[in-house]
């Protein structure tokens, strides 16, 4: 396992596949590296490639508010995606591509070792929690897996696409803020014990 640092070292050095060839930056994910909450989407967009941060575009500003909406701010979680590097045209990441960059997002996983994960449409959630997801039908309902909780939720893009679909984000948004809430008091309970 890599530090931080040297992870982020090697994906700018990354050439595992041809996503490689087109950016013009990198999008390593940003946010805190001890975040409770991890939010994984599909793969930088233009803006994003142009700035080399993850969602920053228009769908970048839905998710903010998202992020928001649950109390909490941007800076306190993690933005990843499954794939770091733009695909052309926004296509989705071809399976190889994927493969070959999900070792960096298990890495940060690793090292952030988020109690949460929000998977940001289907094609995260097909990577992160099973590989026949189905948004539709597979939305808004945990997994726990090795102590992490995990849950899919629409693509903000989807969400600014069809806003026929916020309602049901808005309730799987609230699962993930009563879960974090739960969580946290967990966690204080801990503390006070072990003090
Ligand atoms: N869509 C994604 O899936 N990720 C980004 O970073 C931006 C848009």
């Amino acid at each position: 396992m890599l530090s931080y640092k040297e992870l982020y070292n090697a994906c700018q050095q990354c050439t595992k596949c041809a996503l490689a060839n087109g950016r013009t930056n990198l999008v390593f994910g940003e946010g805190n590296i001890k975040a409770d909450i991890m939010f994984v989407g599909e793969g930088p967009g233009h803006d994003e490639d142009m700035q080399g941060r993850p969602f920053v575009g228009r769908a970048g500003q839905l998710l903010t508010k998202m992020i928001e909406a649950i109390n909490l701010k941007r800076e306190d979680v993690y933005i990843a995606n499954i794939v770091k590097c733009r695909p052309p045209n926004n296509r989705v990441p071809y399976p190889e591509e994927a493969q070959a960059c999900l070792p960096y997002l298990r890495n940060q996983y690793a090292i952030i070792r988020p109690s949460i994960i929000v998977c940001l449409g289907a094609t995260a959630g097909r990577y992160i929690l099973s590989s026949n997801l189905r948004i539709t039908r597979d939305r808004g309902i945990w997994t726990v897996r090795n102590g992490c909780h995990m849950i899919a939720t629409y693509h903000p893009a989807a969400l600014l696409r069809d806003t026929d679909k916020k309602k049901d984000a808005w309730e799987d948004l609230k699962k993930v803020r009563d879960k974090y809430n739960e969580l946290i008091s967990d966690k204080h309970k801990c503390d006070t014990a072990n003090s």
